[in-house]
């Protein structure tokens, strides 16, 4: 895809969307960027801005624009819906978010847009299954920033304890992105050393592993209750699988992929590594779990299909 016009079209103009753009503009990662929302004025303004700081990195151009300009466009990315309110949970958006979807995805085919769609919007398990169902397009370019997001989260955390760089750390959080969501603290490895290995010799006890987990996975609230909102957090997520699509990286990140069949799951989305690049989700990579990670992971996929045949009856 060297050579190619690389577009993305940016579908909700809050405050991820926005830190998305500015992220994407920062690492020069797309030829042309489009920002749609329901709030015009705000998009005209934000491309305004964009485009100042356009002059000092690589992008031709940033616009204000509609879903016809999803026509040709390589990727499209959806950050819409309503966001998490202090003591509100990711899966309480459901109704409110289903809503906002469909009104999303009929006017992008109508578009003609043929690429990929990445969901970033909550509860985005649940919304990257009614993307992919209201579209029609292929399951694996169709997929969410799942527990993208969540990993960052455990490496940094992982990363401060250690004593080493978060790039170091081979570790995931799988399964919904949200309370139900585990880390792979038994295959995990740092530096190909086994993680359980570095914990012992650290006196760092299960438990202080599993109080890390919590800690990653209630980030989101901590920073909610303080500020409101999270967004550079998922925004430069946002930006890392961009770049894995558009230099067909091939690189194995964590999202929220469609599994069939693999952890002996079907027909769901949810966080899981897998190789991603031009095509999307190119695989799925069923990672090794032990037994009780394995029963967390099905536990956390229960929740969500709960949850989704709810809101899709
Ligand atoms: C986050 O985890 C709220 O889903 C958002 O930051």
């Amino acid at each position: 895809m060297a050579q190619h016009h690389q577009k993305v079209v940016l579908i909700g103009d809050g405050a991820v969307g926005s830190s998305y753009a500015f992220a994407l503009m920062h690492q020069g990662l797309a030829e042309e960027l489009v920002i749609v929302d329901v709030d015009k004025e705000r998009t005209v303004g934000d491309a305004l801005d964009l485009e100042d700081a356009s002059a000092w990195t690589y992008n031709k151009l940033v616009k204000s624009g509609d879903y016809s300009d999803a026509k040709d466009a390589d990727l499209v990315v959806i950050t819409a819906g309503a966001p998490q309110k202090p003591g509100e949970t990711r899966l309480d958006l459901v109704d409110k978010n289903l809503k906002i979807m469909q009104s999303i995805i009929t006017p992008l085919m109508e578009s003609g847009f043929d690429g990929i769609i990445v969901v970033a919007a909550n509860p985005v398990d649940i919304l990257t299954t009614a993307a992919q169902r209201f579209s029609g397009l292929p399951k694996n370019r169709v997929f969410g920033s799942g527990t993208s997001l969540d990993t960052a989260r455990l490496r940094v955390k992982l990363g401060q304890k250690f004593g080493v760089s978060p790039e170091s750390v081979n570790a995931y959080i799988l399964g919904e992105h949200g309370d139900s969501e585990f880390a792979n603290f038994d295959e995990a490895t740092i530096g190909g050393r086994p993680l359980k290995d570095w914990a012992a010799d650290q006196n760092i006890s299960d438990d202080d592993l599993e109080d890390i987990l919590y800690g990653t996975a209630h980030k989101a609230y901590e920073i909610i209750n303080r500020k409101g909102a999270t967004f550079y957090g998922i925004g430069t997520s946002l930006a890392r699988i961009t770049r894995a699509i558009f230099r067909d990286e091939k690189v194995v990140l964590p999202v929220g992929a469609h599994l069939d069949g693999q952890y002996g799951l079907n027909d769901i989305y949810i966080g899981t590594p897998a190789v991603i690049g031009a095509d999307g989700v190119e695989s799925v990579i069923e990672t090794t779990l032990s037994e009780a990670e394995l029963e967390r992971f099905h536990a956390s996929a229960k929740t969500l299909k709960e949850v989704s045949d709810g809101g899709f009856a």
